[in-house]
């Protein structure tokens, strides 16, 4: 069976940690980079994060660090509350035995996509910066990749920062509006679907027998995770917003879709929102609005505990 090339852009990330290690043990899918960028954490502690992840899987991953700041706006604070200072809940900082590549992110995407015109899937699980970076670099990416697939935005589902933004759009409201306005058909994996997709933490601890090294890595993570989601959310488990994007570039159908120009606001009033755009140059985004939850969550779990 001949494995899709993925790159996953990320800000790790407690739901970012269960997308990596998800994309690492996929039969499916062949992890061939990760980029980082700010958003739940600083850049410098994503970058740090992904490699530990990659190290935690005994895979050799190459990870590329990115954007430090949004385009436009001032950063919002990182979401420490969320994930952890360290961005892992309340789990050490760990040192990678590894560095990241020396190399800027959006040349670094623009090339891997010019050398591998059409196979690779883009997923993009925080902020999209260094995706409107590199469109900016070389625009033609649109039309080279095999498919980009985002975590972000929500479109009947309002906002999970504000009642209209979900945090990887409001994290770079701008970037985000040039990525939905670029040449290609952005697959939006948004609150919609991702925040029906809740795992309490039986979920977790159940899989330290089968996996016990990554199965304790997640275990201990959600603690954190789900208390916040417990205190503030009102759910008695965590929403698995960036596994489910994952899983929607392999199982499209599991998900249900509308299709709609989206434009993404980057005013005060309701900065962040992703909406349905009057702009009829913009290309159709897929937006997700229904999930099999039942089959995202087995996927998930069944692929973890072939770790170890
Ligand atoms: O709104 C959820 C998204 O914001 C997820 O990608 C999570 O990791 C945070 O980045
Ligand atoms: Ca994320």
């Amino acid at each position: 069976m001949t494995r899709s090339k993925i790159i996953i852009d990320t800000d790790p990330g407690i739901d970012d940690a269960m997308a990596i290690f998800y994309a690492g043990l996929c039969d499916k899918l062949d992890l061939i980079a990760m980029t980082t960028v700010f958003g739940n954490v600083t850049a410098e502690i994503a970058t740090r994060n992904a490699l530990v992840l990659a190290e935690t899987m005994r895979q050799v991953i190459p990870v590329a660090r990115g954007a430090a700041t949004p385009l436009v706006q001032t950063p919002n604070h990182v979401s420490d509350h969320v994930h952890g200072v360290e961005g892992f809940g309340d789990m050490p900082a760990q040192t990678p035995k590894g560095s990241a590549l020396d190399v800027p992110v959006p040349e670094y995407l623009c090339q891997m996509i010019n050398d591998h015109p059409g196979e690779i899937i883009l997923c993009p699980v925080g902020p999209l910066t260094n995706i409107a970076l590199a469109l900016r670099l070389d625009p033609s990416i649109a039309t080279k990749v095999k498919a980009v697939v985002i975590m972000g935005g929500g479109l009947h589902s309002g906002g999970n920062v504000s009642d209209y933004a979900e945090a990887n759009i409001w994290n770079d409201p701008h970037a985000a509006d040039e990525v939905f306005a670029a040449d290609w058909e952005v697959v939006m994996i948004g609150l919609d679907v991702t925040q029906k997709v809740v795992c309490p933490h039986s979920d977790f601890t159940a899989m330290l027998g089968d996996a016990p090294i990554i199965g304790d890595f997640l275990a201990q993570a959600t603690d954190f995770y789900i208390k916040f989601y417990q205190d503030e959310v009102g759910v008695d488990g965590c929403q698995m917003h960036d596994p489910t994007a994952v899983i929607a570039t392999i199982y499209p159908e599991l998900f249900k879709y509308e299709h709609h120009p989206i434009e993404v606001c980057t005013d005060e009033d309701r900065i962040g929102e992703t909406r349905i755009s009057n702009d009829k140059s913009r290309r159709l985004a897929k937006v997700a609005v229904d999930v099999d939850i039942a089959a995202v969550k087995k996927i998930f779990f069944d692929t973890i505990k072939t770790g170890f």
